[in-house]
């Protein structure tokens, strides 16, 4: 038996302001895209910007319903019509935040098991490594690939 480890490194923001330009502007459209949240449910509004390889940038947030299973996160809105619109384009970032009653919730809106496996689809999709940005007004985390948020990845038979 050989005891192992597994080490994860990532960045800590504790504020926007301190962020890459490029990071912040994509945090900035999540949080914009709460707005299009349906969540009368939970009434947690989640928003996704996905960041696609031209630049362009596609955005999502959860519809829930009243069948709960029938609902959607806003990762997986936001990636799946990012894929359905544009093929041929790999993703390259993804950002996440979320609102309750209007403001941003506290620690970062960690994305869910599933969200985090259909991001590693992406990722095999985009044969390079996916940024994920998860915000919090506490906190913002940032890290470099898909691995890095879901450890031992099932990638296929
Ligand atoms: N939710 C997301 O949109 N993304 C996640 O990764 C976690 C959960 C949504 C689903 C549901 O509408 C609400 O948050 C509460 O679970």
């Amino acid at each position: 038996m050989a005891q192992k480890r597994l080490t994860i490194d990532y960045q800590e923001y504790a504020s926007m302001a301190e962020m890459e330009e490029a990071d912040r502007s994509l945090l900035e459209r999540a949080v914009k895209a709460t707005e299009g949240s349906y969540a009368p449910y939970s009434k947690y509004n989640v928003g996704a910007a996905v960041l696609l390889s031209d630049g362009t940038v596609v955005t999502g947030a959860n519809q829930e319903n009243a069948a709960f299973p029938s609902g959607l996160c806003a990762e997986r809105t936001a990636l799946f019509a990012a894929h359905a619109q544009y093929p041929r384009l790999s993703v390259r970032a993804i950002a996440i935040t979320a609102c309750r009653g209007g403001r941003m919730v506290e620690e970062p809106a960690w994305p869910c098991g599933a969200c985090r496996q259909v991001l590693a689809e992406s990722q095999k999709r985009a044969e390079a490594p996916v940024r994920v940005i998860v915000g919090g007004l506490s906190r913002i985390v940032v890290f470099s690939c898909v691995e890095d948020i879901l450890p031992f990845i099932f990638n296929g038979l």
